[in-house]
């Protein structure tokens, strides 16, 4: 088999399974930050508890997710003008690889503002006092905030279109008719995520 055709099926897949689904579970997860700082903290928390934690984690999101942005970074360097799309689908088509490149910069910023530096400044585990310093910062909330809004739009678009391209790229819409139902699909997934988020965040900009 073609190894170029094998990595793109590879690709394909990741990004619903594991890491789509790992962000639908994560952007769940953030409905606690309404619950308040030690309910959040203490949810996000208790999953490290658990056995084989990171090694999971690593396994099942991590590696998934980095060959995913990898290959799609590649992917995005190559895109061409496609003649044979209508607009709005080359529109999609942009907008895919755009939105890609987009969450790869805003994954490395938040698993650095996340992760890594609560870890060498010895704070890790105080998540919603992280997220709430970084909101309220007198200098740079707005830029924050900011960069969070545009990250949550980029991540919902991406997966719901993707979910969208998935179906066709796998065959399982092939018919105008079950392409129109999958559209629908991708739409109010889109409007779903979208609005968990935000909702999600809104606890953080209030309290
Ligand atoms: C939250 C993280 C991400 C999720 C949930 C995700 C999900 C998906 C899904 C479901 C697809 C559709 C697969 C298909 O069309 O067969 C897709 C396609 C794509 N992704 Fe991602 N992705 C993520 C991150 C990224 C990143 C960081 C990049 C880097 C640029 C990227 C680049 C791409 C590209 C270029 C495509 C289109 C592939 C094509 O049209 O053949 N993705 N993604």
């Amino acid at each position: 088999m073609d190894s170029d055709f094998l990595l793109r099926r590879i690709h394909s897949l990741t990004g619903i399974i594991p890491v789509g689904l790992f962000l639908v579970y994560h952007l769940y997860i953030q409905l606690y930050l309404h619950s308040g700082a030690e309910a959040y903290n203490g949810v996000v928390n208790s999953y490290y508890d658990g056995p084989l934690a990171l090694v999971l984690l690593i396994v099942f999101v991590y590696i998934p997710l980095f060959f995913h942005s990898f290959y799609g970074v590649k992917l995005s360097i190559e895109a061409q003008i496609q003649p044979e799309y209508t607009f709005f689908s080359h529109l999609l088509y942009w907008l895919q690889r755009l939105s890609g490149v987009g969450i790869f910069l805003f994954i490395f910023a938040h698993i650095w503002n996340t992760q890594i530096k609560p870890l060498a400044d010895g704070t890790w585990g105080t998540h919603f006092e992280h997220l709430h310093e970084g909101f309220h910062d007198p200098t740079f909330g707005l830029v924050t905030i900011s960069v969070y809004v545009f990250g949550i739009l980029g991540a919902t678009f991406h997966l719901a279109n993707g979910i969208n391209t998935f179906c066709i790229t796998w065959g399982i819409a092939t018919t105008p008719k079950s392409q129109a139902r999958i559209r629908a699909v991708s739409i109010v997934t889109f409007i779903l995520l979208t609005v968990m988020a935000f909702y999600s965040i809104s606890a953080v900009l209030i309290s």
